[in-house]
């Protein structure tokens, strides 16, 4: 008898994250549409198990598809790649020592393509549409996500519509021009951009990216977490520090831990998450001392890490829920230490990172004072992004050398 072929998904369902409402997979979905929540995908991890094995990753493609059971789309040739995932896992002693701790690791996701972790949630996310018939999609973003975003929409031949504040990083307006997206600017943040977008879009045609508004980009952004796991041989570390924008990355880690736990990869015991905000927008960390289950909207939101400028996240509740649910905190750091912590990473480690990657570096001072992190504990620092999209924060003017005599200048 012939055994039926095995799926290269193994999606089963889509199911609202608050009010556990189920929803059938292939149709086009944005938030839940009982009670306006976000939605995850789900997955038969049992039928996943039986060719997903942590032996068998050795000889797979050295990128995120390569946990393709667990992704959503259906269809092989439906894969949109531009080689995102698989970033270094770089250990940090200089840097350890420094703090006086004894692991230290680095995940390098400046290395994906768009020079950020974007990459992922957006190579998901669009695959994953295209595959359902979408034709046309709009995001608002703080810039990054609207970088993946034109250059996925690019690779699989979709039209897109991109709103960004009016100073969003000048990298990232030439990123969604040379990748032929129909970028706009607005006087406002994010939010503004999402409201501005989720009003045209219906009668556009656009399907809305936003994110955690529909349920693929987390599942790209979760491959973050089985890397970690999978890199440091199914031992996790102790901490997750992570710079908390929108909070994709985090719940999405937090939902391939509890995946990976069904699937018999790890057991029970989980990292403590950290959410890493800027002081001048800090939503998360308000409600987080404050003890809420949902935060308020932060007024005016100014820091020069503009993937952390979110003043109001869809996925608050998830977020907050992560971190306590964990033993983990959630704390925020100034503009100055997190340029004080950009170049301390680079010239003590040679990691030129993002500020808000380098918010996980500043942070590591008050997370010891506070005892979320110990000398013994391996804490890993998620590098979100690449500085060298951010040049402009590091200014610098060469001493001019005379050929005739350069032993004036160069000392
Ligand atoms: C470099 C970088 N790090 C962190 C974030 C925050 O990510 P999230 O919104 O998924 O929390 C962003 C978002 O734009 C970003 O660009
Ligand atoms: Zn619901």
């Amino acid at each position: 008898m012939k055994t039926a072929p095995r799926a290269f998904s193994s999606l089963t369902h889509i199911e609202c994250t608050a009010c556990h409402q189920r929803f059938d997979a292939d149709q086009l979905l944005g938030v839940c549409p009982q009670c306006g929540k976000v939605l995850y995908a789900r997955y038969d991890l049992d039928a996943a198990a039986a060719t997903l094995t942590r032996d068998s990753l050795r000889g797979r493609r050295p990128d995120m598809w390569r946990y393709h059971e667990v992704l959503p789309v259906r269809d092989p040739s439906n894969v949109l790649s531009l080689g995102e995932g698989m970033t270094p896992l770089l250990e940090a002693p200089r840097l350890a020592r420094r703090y006086g701790l004894g692991t230290l690791l680095l995940k390098d996701e400046g290395k994906n393509p768009t020079g950020t972790f974007k990459a992922r949630g957006l190579c998901a996310a669009v695959a994953r549409a295209r595959e359902l018939g979408v034709r046309a999609i709009s995001i608002p973003t703080a810039g990054n996500a609207g970088s993946a975003l034109a250059a996925y929409a690019a690779r699989g031949g979709l039209d897109a519509y991109i709103v960004m504040p009016q100073d969003t990083l000048a990298i990232n307006q030439a990123e969604c021009a040379i990748y032929g997206a129909r970028a706009y600017a607005i006087n406002g943040l994010i939010n503004d951009a999402g409201r501005v977008l989720r009003g045209l879009a219906p009668q556009r045609g656009w399907f809305d990216m936003s994110t955690l508004r529909e349920p693929y980009r987390v599942e790209g952004k979760k491959t973050m977490g089985y890397e970690i796991a999978e890199a440091l041989d199914w031992e996790l570390p102790d901490v997750i520090v992570y710079p908390a924008g929108g909070g994709t990355g985090l719940v999405g880690i937090w939902k391939a831990l509890e995946e990976m736990e069904s699937l018999g990869w790890i057991g029970s015991r989980r990292p403590r998450m950290v959410a890493v905000q800027a002081a001048g927008c800090a939503p998360i960390v308000r409600a987080y001392l404050e003890g809420k289950t949902h935060a308020e909207p932060f007024e005016n939101a100014p820091t020069v890490a503009s993937g952390l400028r979110v003043p109001v996240a869809i996925g608050d509740y998830l977020m907050l829920q992560a971190v306590r649910d964990s033993g983990g905190t959630a704390l925020a750091v100034t503009d100055e230490e997190m340029l004080a912590a950009m170049r301390e990473l680079a010239s003590v480690e040679g990691v030129f990172a993002a500020p808000e990657a380098a918010a996980t570096v500043a942070a590591l001072p008050e997370l010891i004072d506070r005892g979320t992190v110990t000398p013994q504990d391996r804490v890993l620092l998620l590098l979100t992004g690449a500085g060298m999209k951010y040049t402009d924060l590091v200014p610098v003017s060469l001493p001019l050398v005379d050929p005739q005599r350069p032993g004036e200048t160069i000392a």
